[in-house]
């Protein structure tokens, strides 16, 4: 049984001073996994010490990859080359974390040895047939339960044929499974999404001097590539970053830096719609890291205004929402968000579950089908669940920022899937956060 931890926020306070969040989620998995297919020894610095990057290099260590324990965020890695995986003993355990089982299900489907993937209930419980459906066009044998859902039973084939596929929802996860199963299929594989998602995949096999297309909204892989070693610098994650900029926004006297913030345009639709909100946040020392914008973010107290989110901005800031909720409950007015069913799908269901914990608060939420509507106003204190999202978790403390009475939040030990840090670093800038252990 996992330990399970409660946060109580005290009311009020204000959020000051200068800090570096740890590396971004998406980046650290995928250094994982190029850095142990490449040919030589790869070093990252910045890697993400938490739950879900761990289940992603455990996975390629029971693969037979020598991976040394992250160590301030350094972790070498001794690449075994495309074809230099071998059989795990056991099933692979991938947590919480739904990148991990997308990515591998996509890697695994074309080599010569079977597996089985599993997870956590959460992880579980989460729709798979959006990667399973399309490896099976390319010839996979890979197997879900009954309703589409893990544990996956993968056979490796040496068949699989390249694909020309449109992804039927904007997901970042699923195109990146196809490429990576396009490394290991006959003729090209091309993977077109509706809009823009994150392209930390295609940006991260070019690093490693793997050749990926890309037009407009399409990207195209084939397996006459080869992963050479390289060294990867991982910036801040800007989806640990969103908690500050929502919390200095909304807190009142506050002026906080957060440092070497990951700023791949794809990534930062947290910023565009804080900013329409008319959220005071300066971008400073905007520089290039290894492929990769990088910059410094200065925010203080400003006076936000509700809005209509663009449909357009919602896969950019597909993880911010919980945070972004609490932003709108703070604003004057109404803001509105639709085209966001994917949010159902997460950790947890974060239109439901938000809407519930901010009716709890007192805040006026009405949920839609793709979204939600919220009025402006104050929040109560009160009891809220997580659901075991370490997002919902992370969110609602940021709300006690503005709450007339402390926020009690149970079920927080998940914090640790994404940023095991933030309690340290929240109450460092001023958060009153209390964690118990029950
Ligand atoms: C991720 C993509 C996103 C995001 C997830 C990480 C990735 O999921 O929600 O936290 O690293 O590719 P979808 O692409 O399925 O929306």
């Amino acid at each position: 049984m996992s330990k399970l931890i409660t946060f109580i926020i005290q009311p009020g306070h204000s959020l000051n001073g200068e800090i570096r969040v740890p590396g971004d989620k998406s980046m650290s998995h995928r250094s994982i996994m190029l850095g142990s297919l490449a040919e030589g020894v790869t070093h990252v610095k910045g890697f993400l010490n938490a739950e879900d990057a761990m289940s992603t290099l455990k996975a390629f260590r029971a693969m037979g990859v020598e991976i040394t324990d992250p160590v301030e965020g350094e972790v070498t890695i001794q690449g075994v080359g495309k074809h230099g995986l071998k059989a795990p003993k056991n099933p692979l355990d991938l947590g919480n974390s739904g990148t991990s089982m997308r990515l591998l299900s996509g890697l695994l489907v074309g080599q010569n040895f079977d597996c089985i993937l599993t997870g956590d209930e959460s992880l579980s419980s989460r729709p798979m047939r959006r990667v399973t459906e399309p490896l099976a066009l390319m010839g996979a044998n890979i197997k879900t339960q009954e309703d589409g859902s893990a544990p996956l039973h993968i056979k490796g084939t040496k068949n699989l044929q390249g694909i020309d596929y449109t992804l039927p929802m904007a997901s970042a996860q699923v195109k990146s499974c196809l490429l990576l199963a396009g490394m290991y299929a006959a003729g090209e594989t091309k993977v077109t999404e509706p809009a823009p998602t994150r392209d930390h995949t295609e940006r991260m096999l070019n690093g490693f001097g793997y050749p990926v297309k890309r037009e407009g909204c399409q990207a195209m892989v084939n397996s006459e590539g080869k992963l050479t070693a390289t060294n990867i610098d991982v910036p801040s994650d800007i989806s640990s970053a969103a908690f500050f900029l929502v919390g200095a926004s909304i807190a009142k006297n506050s002026d906080v830096t957060l440092c070497h913030v990951g700023m791949n345009p794809t990534r930062t639709g947290i910023i565009n719609i804080l900013q329409l909100m008319g959220a005071n946040i300066s971008i400073l020392n905007h520089r290039e890291v290894g492929g990769e914008p990088v910059a410094d973010l200065r925010v203080m107290t400003a006076a936000l205004k509700g809005i209509t989110i663009p449909e357009a901005l919602v896969p950019l800031a597909i993880d911010e929402f919980p945070v972004l909720f609490i932003a709108a409950a703070c604003a004057t007015g109404q803001t509105i968000l639709t085209g966001a069913e994917e949010l159902r799908v997460k950790e947890c269901d974060r239109i439901q579950v938000m809407a519930e914990g901010l009716e709890t608060l007192g805040v006026d939420v009405q949920v839609t089908v793709d979204g939600m509507i919220i009025n402006g106003g104050k929040i109560k204190g009160g009891e809220v669940v997580s659901h075991g999202d370490h997002r919902i978790a992370m969110a609602f403390s940021i709300a006690g920022l503005r709450a007339s009475a402390p926020i009690k939040i149970q079920d927080c030990v998940n914090v640790n899937t994404s940023f095991p840090e933030f309690r340290k670093l929240a109450t460092s800038l001023g958060l009153q956060l209390q964690s118990i252990e029950e």
